[in-house]
């Protein structure tokens, strides 16, 4: 586990507990329509798919928890890790009970400690849909730029949306600290 000020991130675990969580995390609607695959989520589903995610070193999934309560407030998915580029895609989801609290701000500087400052890389990239103002402000007050657009390439609640695309650099993230 990677402890950052009063909360953590550690490796999902493949038991009933956590795949439950993540059910209940992804399926709850304000998650389920801000994040790329739109596609419903059960038990079974997640539980074959964790299986899969978890024999592929190139993604994992990290819970995010509060130290002093001791309970899960979210999730962060990694994936397209590159190490000769030292690239990795990220993605960050708090449970909707804790939005608003400065969880997801918090989130994001672990995951710039963790990636620059342990894992070495030079990149941090995500994907975040045009109509999804929370995430955007978000990333941008931690720090990422947009690098471009994949034009109207989501479709969601009846209408196509660009899908933005940031990053933030090693040298960028020099200048924060
Ligand atoms: C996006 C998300 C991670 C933000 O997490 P959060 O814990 O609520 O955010 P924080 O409380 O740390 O707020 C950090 C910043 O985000 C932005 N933000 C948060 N809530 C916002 C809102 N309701 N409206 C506009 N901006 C908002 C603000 O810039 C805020 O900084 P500020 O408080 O100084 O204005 C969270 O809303 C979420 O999980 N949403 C659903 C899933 C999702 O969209 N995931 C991202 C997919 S790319």
């Amino acid at each position: 586990m990677f402890i950052y000020d009063d909360i953590l991130m550690r490796l999902v675990e493949d038991n009933d507990f956590d795949i439950k969580y993540l059910v209940d995390l992804r399926s709850h609607s304000d998650i389920w329509m801000n994040v790329g695959n739109i596609k419903m989520l059960n038990t079974y589903i997640e539980e074959k798919w964790l299986k899969k995610m978890m024999d592929d070193d190139s993604q994992n999934y990290y819970i995010i928890c509060s130290v002093k309560d001791n309970c899960n407030i979210g999730l962060i998915r990694t994936d397209q890790i590159e190490f000769i580029n030292k690239s990795i895609r990220v993605g960050c989801d708090i449970h909707p009970i804790f939005h608003g609290m400065g969880y997801g701000f918090k989130s994001m500087c672990m995951i710039k400690k963790y990636f620059f400052d342990y894992y070495n890389m030079n990149r941090i990239w995500l994907m975040v849909m045009e109509k999804n103002t929370r995430a955007l402000n978000l990333y941008k007050k931690a720090g990422f730029i947009e690098e471009g657009r994949q034009r109207s390439a989501i479709f969601r609640d009846g209408e196509y949306q660009d899908y933005i695309m940031m990053s933030i650099l090693r040298s960028d993230y020099g200048l924060l600290k």
